[in-house]
C-alpha cells in the first residue's frame, strides 16, 4: 500500500544527505528560511514495486542511470538493453545481470519484440534520440529521454505530439533542476526575498580541456553530426533562465564563433596526432598523451579493461581514435564561445555566456530583483537584502553530501523518473518534455538568430 514519504526517506533515495540546511546564522534565517524540499513533496510515495527500463545507448549516461537500479534497488530495475559496441554490450549484461534474450544490437531491436518493460531510457547519441523516442512512445513505454530532445523543432514537436496522444510520461535530463545548489536558489528566488525579478547573468565556463574532449575531439564536434553548442550543452542553461524567472522567453539573439580550434591556429611542428611525433606535445595543453595518458583523466569515453594496466589500452585508442588527433586538426564546428541575450514577460533581461576558454568549471549566476540580488557559482549562494544590509552565505557541501553527478542531480533525476513512472503521475519530475519544449525552442531560434544576425521572436512552443 503507498503511503507518503517523508523527506528524510526521499533525500536517502536520491543520495542526498541533508545536515541543517537552514542559514546557519539565525539572524539571517529570515532571510532563507526554507530547507531543501522536493517540488511537489506529496507527490512521494513509498514505490513497491521497482519501475523495470530498457537502456537504449550502455555508454556514459546509459550507466549512470543505470547505476542507480544499484544504489536503490526497490525503485528501478534494469531488465534490457541495446548497444552495439560488444565491449560495452559484455560489461553492462554483466553488471545489470541480463538474460541473453534481452541483450540488443541496437534500439531497433528493443521494439521488434513485445513490450517488456514500463520504460525505456534513451542514452543514444544525439542524432538517435527521435527514432527510438517515436518507437518507444508508439508501443506505449515512458521515457527517460537524454537531452537535447531531438535534432529539430520539428522532430521535438513529433515526441511531444505523440506522448500527448500515447498519454505517456517522457521525462527530459534537465538534471540541474534536481541538484541541491539549483533547488536551493529556485526556492530562494521563489521566497520572494529579492523582490521582483529585474534581470540574470548566466555564465557557463565549459573548462577549456572539457572543450577539447567533448567538443573538439568528441561526440560533440559537429553540430550536422550532433548538434550546436546551445542545444548540446547549453539546453540546460535556457532551462535554468526559464525554471528560475518562471517568464517565457519573448524575444532572443546571439553571437558566438569557433574562434580557436581550427586548423589554421595548429602550432607549426604539430602532427595529427599527439602520438605521431608532434614537435610541441610537451607544452601543449591540449596534449591527448598528457590529458588522457599521463593524468588518466576524461577517460570515461573510452572502453578500457577493469582490471590491471591501463596504459596499452589508452595508447592503443590515442594511436587509433578519436581522443589521440589534434585539436587543431579535427573535424570539429561548434562555436567556443557564445553570447545569447533574452527578453522575457514582464521585462525580465538575461544574458548567458558560454565560454570554452576558461581554467575552471561551475556555472557562475547573478540575479537581481528589486529588493535584493543573488550571487552562485556551483558551491556558495550570496544572498543580499538591500534594506537590511545582510548578506546571507548558503555552501552546498556544508549542507548536502551528493552521490550522483551534476552536483546530485543524475539520482535526483532518476528518483523522480521512478517515481512518476510507478505513480503513473508526471507530479514527481519537473523536467516533463512539455517544461522543456520551450527552452529547446529558445536554442532554435537563437542558432537562426545567430546565423542571420538578427534577433528573433520566439513564440509559442507548443
Ligand atoms: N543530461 C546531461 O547532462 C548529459 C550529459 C552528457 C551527455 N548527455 C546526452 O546523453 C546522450 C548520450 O551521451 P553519452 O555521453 O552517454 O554518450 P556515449 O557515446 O558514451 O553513449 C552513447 C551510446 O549509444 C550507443 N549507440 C550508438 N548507436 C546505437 C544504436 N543504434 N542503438 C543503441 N545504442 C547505440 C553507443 O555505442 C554508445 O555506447 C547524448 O544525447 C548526450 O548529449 C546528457
Amino acid at each position: 500500500m503507498n503511503r507518503s514519504w517523508n523527506r528524510r526517506d526521499a533525500l536517502k533515495a536520491i543520495g542526498i544527505t541533508a545536515a541543517g540546511v537552514m542559514i546557519p546564522n539565525g539572524a539571517y534565517a529570515d532571510l532563507v528560511p526554507q530547507p531543501i524540499e522536493f517540488p511537489d513533496d506529496t507527490a512521494l510515495r513509498q514505490i513497491d514495486k521497482p519501475v523495470t527500463a530498457i537502456v537504449a545507448g550502455a555508454g556514459n549516461r546509459g550507466n549512470v542511470y543505470a547505476s542507480y537500479s544499484e544504489r536503490n534497488p526497490s525503485a528501478l530495475k534494469i531488465v534490457g538493453f541495446a548497444e552495439p559496441i560488444p565491449f560495452r554490450s559484455k560489461r553492462f549484461a554483466d553488471r545489470y545481470k541480463i538474460s541473453a534474450e534481452r541483450q540488443f544490437k541496437t534500439w531497433e531491436d528493443i521494439f521488434k519484440v513485445k513490450k517488456f518493460a514500463d520504460a525505456v531510457i534513451i542514452t543514444t547519441p544525439d542524432a538517435l534520440h527521435y527514432g527510438p523516442a517515436m518507437a518507444a512512445l508508439e508501443m506505449g513505454y515512458d521515457l527517460l529521454l537524454e537531452k537535447p530532445i531531438a535534432q529539430s523543432w520539428q522532430q521535438c514537436s513529433d515526441i511531444m505530439n505523440l506522448a500527448i496522444r500515447k498519454d505517456r510520461i517522457v521525462a527530459i535530463c534537465h538534471v540541474l533542476r534536481y541538484a541541491p545548489f539549483f533547488r536551493k536558489m529556485k526556492e530562494i528566488v521563489d521566497s520572494g526575498v529579492l523582490g521582483k525579478m529585474v534581470s540574470i547573468q548566466l555564465m557557463e565556463p565549459v573548462e577549456h580541456i572539457h572543450m577539447s574532449h567533448s567538443f573538439v575531439r568528441g561526440n560533440w564536434r559537429n553540430s550536422r553530426e550532433s548538434n550546436p553548442m546551445l542545444l548540446a550543452k547549453s539546453c540546460h542553461d535556457l532551462d535554468l533562465l526559464l525554471w528560475l524567472t518562471n517568464k517565457h522567453c519573448t524575444r532572443i539573439g546571439s553571437f558566438g564563433s569557433l574562434t580557436w580550434f581550427r586548423k589554421e591556429n595548429a602550432p607549426q611542428g604539430s602532427t595529427d596526432r599527439c602520438t605521431g611525433g608532434c614537435a610541441v606535445e610537451a607544452t601543449c595543453p591540449y596534449s591527448a598523451l598528457k590529458i588522457y595518458y599521463r593524468n588518466r583523466s576524461w577517460l570515461h569515453h573510452m572502453d578500457l579493461p577493469a582490471e590491471g594496466d591501463k596504459g596499452p589500452a589508452i595508447l592503443d585508442q590515442l594511436k587509433n581514435g578519436p581522443y589521440g588527433r589534434c585539436v587543431y586538426h579535427c573535424d570539429n564546428d561548434v562555436v567556443d564561445h557564445q553570447v545569447v541575450s533574452m527578453q522575457f514577460e514582464d521585462g525580465i533581461t538575461a544574458n548567458f555566456n558560454m565560454e570554452a576558454h576558461t581554467s575552471y568549471a561551475g556555472r557562475r549566476i547573478r540575479i537581481m530583483g528589486t529588493e535584493g540580488d543573488l550571487i552562485g557559482d556551483e558551491r556558495d549562494l550570496l544572498v543580499s537584502n538591500f534594506k537590511t544590509d545582510m548578506v546571507a552565505r548558503w555552501n552546498v557541501d556544508e549542507h548536502a553530501a551528493t552521490a550522483s553527478g551534476h552536483g546530485g542531480g543524475d539520482y535526483g533525476l532518476a528518483y523522480a523518473f521512478a517515481q512518476a513512472v510507478s505513480q503513473h503521475n508526471p507530479a514527481p519530475l519537473s523536467t516533463t518534455i512539455s517544461s522543456a519544449m520551450e527552452s529547446h525552442l529558445m536554442a532554435f531560434r537563437a542558432e537562426e538568430a545567430r546565423a542571420e544576425g538578427t534577433t528573433k521572436a520566439v513564440g509559442e512552443a507548443r
